[in-house]
């Protein structure tokens, strides 16, 4: 069976985009084939352009808030890249529940929380305000609803005394980069179960 051919969507430094494009050897069961960003300052994209694996960037700003306009964008550089399965991985921009239709069960999301708790922004200050002890990130399907939609992985970290959001953002990243592969090699290979880390 050829390989399932992945996007990976980006806005920033796409660690993870680096983590998912690193496991993809071997018999691992996908590759990627474009990883786009919504801005040409995302600093991913040198690191997929020194792998190379082709790149996109379909900026959002010219589209203010015509979200469908730019998805039209979007869809039309998965197309031509023919992405079978999409990652989002670091992507800022909220998609419609029109494009998340068209992608229902081909589409995955990393959150830097154990969902449910914790949904948006800023989840390792809040977690830490909520005196949680322990932390850490899911994988899930992605789907109209922010955040939400069936876990497909999630890794624990422990809360440390005197952590800050950015100590406790650190851990949870070093976890997100070995969560992430571990899912995707599974989804890919059509293999739903869950991943637990540790
Ligand atoms: C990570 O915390 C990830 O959980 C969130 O975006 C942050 C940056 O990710 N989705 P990356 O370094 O750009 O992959």
């Amino acid at each position: 069976m050829s390989p399932r051919r992945v996007a990976i969507l980006i806005s920033g430094g796409g660690s993870n985009m680096v983590a998912l494009a690193d496991s993809m050897t071997g018999d691992h069961p996908a590759r990627p084939v474009l990883v786009l960003a919504n801005n040409a300052d995302a600093g991913g994209l040198a690191h997929a352009a020194s792998r190379g694996i082709p790149t996109a960037i379909v900026d959002h700003r010219p589209f203010r808030n015509d979200r469908q306009a730019f998805e039209v964008e979007l869809q039309k550089a998965l197309d031509a890249a023919g992405a079978e399965i999409v990652c989002l991985a670091g992507f800022m921009r909220i998609l419609t529940p029109g494009f998340m239709a068209r992608w229902q069960g081909r589409i995955l999301n990393i959150h830097p929380s154990l969902l449910p708790k914790y949904r948006g922004l800023h989840t390792h200050q809040r977690a830490l305000d909520a005196g949680e002890t322990e932390h850490g990130c899911t994988v899930h399907e992605a789907t109209g609803e922010l955040d939400d939609g069936p876990i497909l992985g999630q890794a624990r970290v422990p809360v440390l005394p005197g952590d800050t959001a950015e100590s406790l953002a650190a851990r949870v990243l070093k976890m997100e980069h070995r969560l992430y592969p571990a899912v995707l090699a599974r989804f890919a290979a059509g293999d739903r179960r869950p991943v637990f880390l540790p």
